[in-house]
């Protein structure tokens, strides 16, 4: 085990100096990537017309942590029902997953005969099902050089945070012309005892109108073997940690596949799925010419957009996969023979993390309500309630904006990071419009869970994306779940952020957001709870994600001013901003840990 780890932490190191999203500034088109030709430069999705964020989510009061977003496109109803589906597997097989781990998370023979029960149905994509599933830590896939389950549950039991379940699916274009679009969904899943992490790359290919999983980038079978060779080839030379031999030709095992700048091939792998789980990301590079004779017509439309699209991308990469513990030190990882390495997909702590030491609270006076100063309301003197909105921005979104606009209300918006990439000028429709934007992460992980440096990194960034499209600073967070740890208070402290709770939650225990449940609360329930619940001071919660609860905001309003209550951002709720803090810490603090 601490040597498994320590190649994970060499390993670790590389991908910083490889830039952790940093891409090397090389661009001349025939130069190889310099260290790291798995490297996929991912397309910004807001300069795709059209993308909105999708997302599914679970969790303030649930036994599990259910976060999952994904891509819709504008005209391309057959990806974008693959990806829908997709998702739906997803939280189908955690569901299933999380209930047989549940009672007895040390067994884990039983833990992965439920995965394979659930392998059996569906796919169409690239025909695995759910193999990517398979031997992965968190199902008890691991390589036995594990730490038993029942220790690490004991011990993050105790904590008292980190103990849910939790599944989080994000997403990055890894091709985006007027051909094909790749969108490579990534998943982590932490049930028992530590994140499990995978890809799955689905293409869509325009001129046919056919959505289909990695292997469809490839010619059939023979092309499947000989890149399955090609792959052994590669990684010759990375170690005993990985072993070439489970390399087979099975689309399960080629399930994420995209390619970078140069029209390299890179297949990546889940954790755990050709060795040592500690390994961190693997991914071979096939170089151009050799992969460009296994590749399908829709795998050759592909091969070069990257390069054609690949204009702008995301920023950073490192809460990707997540490091509860990341490991440190090293120098340099293992180079395959022709020059691929392995990496994990995570930086170094603080390596690309945005600088946290210097929080820009200088202009954190002028206030998101100045469109609004002259109906501001004394909180002191009248009953006030703030309706908060969570994890969007989302297809919902504008027309919520617009329902307040035309009710004349306030509210604040505690967005996604990711999902305000996707679109972020609605942002600064949110402050023009006199509503506050708060900080909820950049990818909805549960942030107990991470590393200091990923929890100053995924909030940093996202305060970035929020002050360039708004012309300020957050000055309130709200932890996703709720879940917040001493690391977690520090961390947002440090970037002038607040934590802000909520007194009243309008979605119940196991009922998910964005998906067609049966469970799922309907208009009249949401805005039922919300005026029900109410009180002086009071913080509701609501998500514009889902459609009903913003269906639900002119019932909630008008029931809300019939009972005498104004309608304020949460900012005004907890007065002038320099007094703002010790308010909104106590409530803050008080409202979430009463909540999951
Ligand atoms: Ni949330």
């Amino acid at each position: 085990m601490p040597k498994a780890r320590f190649v994970g932490g060499m390993a670790l190191s590389a991908l910083a100096a490889a830039g952790c999203g940093l891409f090397p500034a090389s661009s001349k088109p025939d130069v190889v990537v310099p260290a790291n030709p798995t490297m996929i430069r991912y397309v910004d999705p807001s300069a795709v017309d059209g993308l909105v964020t999708m997302t599914m989510t679970e969790g303030e009061e649930s036994p599990r942590r259910v976060h999952i977003s994904y891509p819709r496109l504008k005209d391309a109803p057959v990806m974008n029902e693959a990806l829908r589906t997709e998702a739906e597997r997803q939280l189908l097989g955690f569901h299933a997953a999380t209930e047989a781990a549940r009672p007895a998370a040390a067994s884990r023979s039983q833990a992965d005969g439920s995965l394979k029960g659930d392998d059996t149905q569906e796919d169409g994509g690239d025909g695995d099902g759910g193999a990517q599933d398979a031997g992965r830590p968190d199902m008890g896939g691991a390589d036995g050089a594990r730490p038993g389950a029942t220790d690490v549950d004991e011990t993050a039991v105790r904590r008292g945070i980190g103990a849910r379940p939790e599944l989080n699916v994000d997403w990055q274009l890894v091709a985006a012309s007027p051909a094909v679009f790749g969108v490579r969904l990534r998943t982590g899943r932490h049930v028992g005892v530590d994140w499990g992490r995978s890809s799955r790359t689905l293409w869509y290919d325009r001129t046919r109108d056919r959505a289909t999983g990695s292997s469809g980038l490839l010619s059939g079978q023979a092309a499947l073997q000989e890149l399955a060779r090609l792959v052994r080839e590669g990684l010759a030379g990375r170690g005993a940690a990985v072993e070439r031999d489970r390399v087979t030709a099975d689309p399960a095992l080629f399930d994420s596949m995209a390619f970078n700048l140069n029209g390299d091939l890179v297949v990546e792998f889940d954790d755990c799925q050709i060795g040592s789980c500690a390994l961190g990301r693997v991914a071979v590079a096939v170089p151009a010419e050799r992969a460009g004779t296994l590749l399908s017509a829709t795998g050759h439309r592909a091969q070069y957009s990257p390069r054609a699209a690949g204009r702008t991308y995301l920023p950073g990469m490192s809460e990707v996969w997540p490091e509860v513990d990341a490991p440190s030190g090293g120098a340099g990882a293992p180079a395959g023979a022709d020059g691929t390495v392995a990496v994990p997909e995570a930086g170094a702590p603080g390596a690309a993390a945005p600088d946290t030491n210097t929080p820009d609270t200088s202009t954190s006076d002028t206030s998101t309500s100045g469109e609004g100063a002259s109906e501001q309301v004394d909180c002191a003197e009248v009953k006030c309630v703030a309706l908060t909105f969570d994890d969007g921005p989302g297809p919902e979104t504008p027309r919520l904006l617009d329902m307040l606009r035309g009710l004349g209300a306030r509210a604040t918006f505690f967005t996604v990071g990711a999902n305000a990439a996707a679109d972020p000028w609605l942002l600064g429709r949110m402050a023009a419009e006199g509503h506050e934007v708060g900080n909820h992460s950049w990818a909805h992980r549960d942030l107990s869970r991470l590393s200091t440096s990923k929890i100053a990194d995924s909030l940093g960034r996202t305060q970035e994306l929020i002050k360039a499209h708004t012309g300020q600073a957050p000055t309130l967070a709200r932890a996703p779940y709720g879940v917040e740890s001493e690391e977690v208070r520090d961390t947002a402290r440090r970037l002038g952020l607040t934590l802000v709770g909520w007194d009243v939650n309008t979605v119940g225990s196991a009922e998910t957001v964005g998906v067609a449940t049966a469970g799922r609360p309907g208009a009249e329930t949401i805005a039922r709870r919300a005026v029900e619940g109410a009180h002086d001071g009071a913080v509701i919660l609501l998500h514009d994600t889902c459609g009903t609860a913003v269906d639900a905001v002119p019932a909630i309003v008008e029931g809300l001013r019939g009972k005498g209550y104004a309608l304020v951002t949460v900012g005004e709720l907890y007065g002038e901003p320099g007094s703002r803090t010790e308010h909104a810490e106590g409530s803050g603090g008080n409202a979430a840990a009463g909540g999951p």
